[in-house]
């Protein structure tokens, strides 16, 4: 078993929230703002099982490693989405009860595309597929973990506050798990890093894309990442993927904000 397997698995765990002063976060409340932002994580984090869906298309899916972290990674990203929900109802804004089958009902066209297409090109690309996927992973865990350490440190709220900080000490491993596989796969591979590079170039959206519209996309930049933090983040997350193997000088975050005038 690789190192990196026994580390992951030994501090894999529901995020702990039995400590927290529930009573203290009802007093402080939710700004509009943190209400849209937190209903948006949530909505997100729960979405997770669907590309786990996706990924267990792949064969490498079932290698002990592999299939130990996609299983820890779930039942981990499930507990963002609940306890988010959670601290949006304890503060008066509970969220409808079949919110998760809701929020999938909305996913716009692009989102269904690419479901179906996705198992026709991983298909055909069977052998490079999977480095596609953990680079779109590394990218959407990269900038899920930008957005908890920001929110970490803007919010008023105590509650959220030590949320923030708990889910971002998770996403910090996703990203690296995302990341450092993602690499080894390009590593190995023309075809693979090929692939990857034109399919982000011409399919990666923003984490919650596929569900949110671009008005509520980029609403939740601009809170998150205003001015400078902005163009910050985007550089630094691009600057990031272009120091994966095939592909160097990549832009995908920059533009796409651009793009949307929230730059
Ligand atoms: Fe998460
Ligand atoms: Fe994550």
């Amino acid at each position: 078993m690789r190192p990196d397997f026994d580390r992951y698995i030994s501090v894999s765990a529901k995020i702990e929230t039995r400590d927290l002063d529930w009573e203290a976060a009802k007093q402080a409340g939710l700004t509009d703002d943190e209400r849209f932002v937190l209903t948006y994580f949530s909505d997100i984090e729960s979405q997770t099982i669907r590309y786990l869906r996706m990924l267990l298309q792949m064969k490498i899916a079932f290698k002990p490693d592999v299939s130990a972290f996609l299983t820890t990674w779930n039942y981990e990203e499930f507990f963002h989405g609940y306890e988010l929900a959670n601290l949006l109802a304890v503060c008066g804004y509970k969220l409808e009860e079949n919110r998760v089958e809701n929020v999938k009902g909305r996913a716009r066209l692009n989102e269904w595309l690419e479901m179906l297409f996705a198992p026709l090109l991983s298909k055909i690309f069977y052998h490079q597929f999977p480095a596609v996927y953990l680079s779109f992973g590394a990218i959407q865990e990269m900038t899920t973990l930008r957005g908890y350490e920001r929110l970490h440190s803007i919010t008023q709220n105590p509650v959220l506050k030590t949320l923030c900080e708990r889910i971002a000490k998770q996403e910090r491993r996703h990203f690296a798990w995302y990341f450092n596989h993602a690499r080894e796969l390009l590593q190995q591979s023309r075809a693979a890093q090929r692939l990857a590079r034109r399919l982000l170039e011409f399919n990666w959206v923003p984490v919650g894309a596929g569900v949110k519209t671009p008005t509520e996309v980029y609403r939740l930049f601009s809170i998150i990442f205003p001015g400078e933090f902005g163009r910050q983040l985007v550089r630094e997350v691009d600057a990031k993927m272009a120091s994966l193997p095939g592909l160097e000088g990549i832009r995908l975050m920059e533009p796409y904000f651009e793009r949307g005038g929230v730059l």
